[in-house]
């Protein structure tokens, strides 16, 4: 990886997170105020799935820091008629500045960036979505003013957004349950790699099948869809028999500290993994989290490219 790719979480210390947090809340507070880092540049922002915060957050992202976003859709390339993802990388290096690239597989991503002579950014794998992780770290900040020590409770689905939690949660000093249906466990790779962090950073990670259990005294509650795209088998009802425990209803909120956040990262599916009244609720943290990536990937983007 170059080292002003951003894939994962893996590479970033504590202490960068720490900086990357700080400096994305003193821009979304002071404004980018004629800091134009990407003047002349062209970002790419490649999609091979849909996308709604992270692609528009992105492509304003790029504005404000005075570039221009290319949006380029997987399926209109040649790539969505085979060409490889390095030969994509390759030539699109030659125009672009920069890629921000949503795919599937982890070693796709990686793939592209090894042959691409610019920095590439995920924009979610279905193994991590960090950018999402890094605009949640700043959620929790501006709400508790601090993150060290508290309570996450996860629930649901252990995958991408589960695993950069857990990377962003465990580097900041946060004590993270991630509670899952049996089956639906984080990837044993990430979790034995999140549970070195715990010891460096002084935070803990507990895995759970009981998402009461995850929730009790939690500061913050945290939920995704039950099914990630690209992962949809068509059977709805043995889906919704199997996480029915999961979801985020005023119980579990009241289960959790009497000051708990509930966040989502979008796009919910309302009365599935959350119910109106928790999402639409006075717990609710999802909107100002949504607008969170905006800022979040604009101190990225200044740091990549100051
Ligand atoms: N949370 C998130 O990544 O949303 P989009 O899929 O709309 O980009
Ligand atoms: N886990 C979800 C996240 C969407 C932002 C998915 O991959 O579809």
């Amino acid at each position: 990886m170059r080292s002003s790719d951003f894939l994962s979480l893996k590479p970033l210390g504590g202490d960068e997170l720490e900086d990357l947090l700080e400096e994305a809340m003193r821009l979304k507070n002071e404004g980018t105020k004629g800091q134009r880092p990407l003047s002349g540049k062209a970002v790419g922002l490649l999609f091979e799935k849909p996308s709604t915060r992270t692609r528009v957050s992105f492509e304003v992202a790029v504005l404000k820091l005075g570039g221009h976003p290319v949006v380029l859709s997987g399926a209109e390339l040649q790539l969505g008629r085979g060409e490889t993802v390095e030969d994509t990388g390759r030539v699109l290096s030659r125009y672009l500045d920069g890629l921000v690239v949503r795919t599937f597989g982890q070693d796709r991503l990686e793939a592209l960036a090894a042959a691409a002579d610019v920095p590439v950014i995920n924009a979610l794998t279905d193994l991590c979505h960090p950018c999402q992780a890094l605009a949640d770290m700043l959620t929790i900040l501006e709400y508790k003013g601090t993150i060290r020590g508290l309570k996450l409770a996860y629930v649901g689905d252990g995958n991408n957004v589960a695993h950069s939690l857990m990377r962003a949660g465990t580097k900041l000093g946060l004590h993270v349950t991630v509670s899952t249906p049996p089956g639906r466990e984080p990837l044993e790779e990430i979790v034995s790699e999140c549970r070195e962090y715990t010891t460096i950073y002084d935070s803990s990670l507990e895995l759970l099948n009981d998402p009461m259990v995850g929730a009790a005294d939690a500061d913050v509650i945290y939920t995704d869809v039950w099914v990630s795209m690209g992962q949809d088998t068509g059977d709805e009802s043995a889906v919704a028999s199997e996480f029915a425990r999961f979801r985020v209803d005023e119980k579990m909120v009241a289960a959790a500290g009497t000051d708990v956040i509930v966040m989502h990262c979008l796009p919910a599916h309302r009365g599935q993994e959350i119910t109106d009244e928790v999402i639409d609720g006075s717990r609710s943290a999802v909107w100002d989290q949504a607008e969170n990536r905006l800022h979040a990937q604009v101190a990225l983007l200044a740091m990549i490219y100051g």
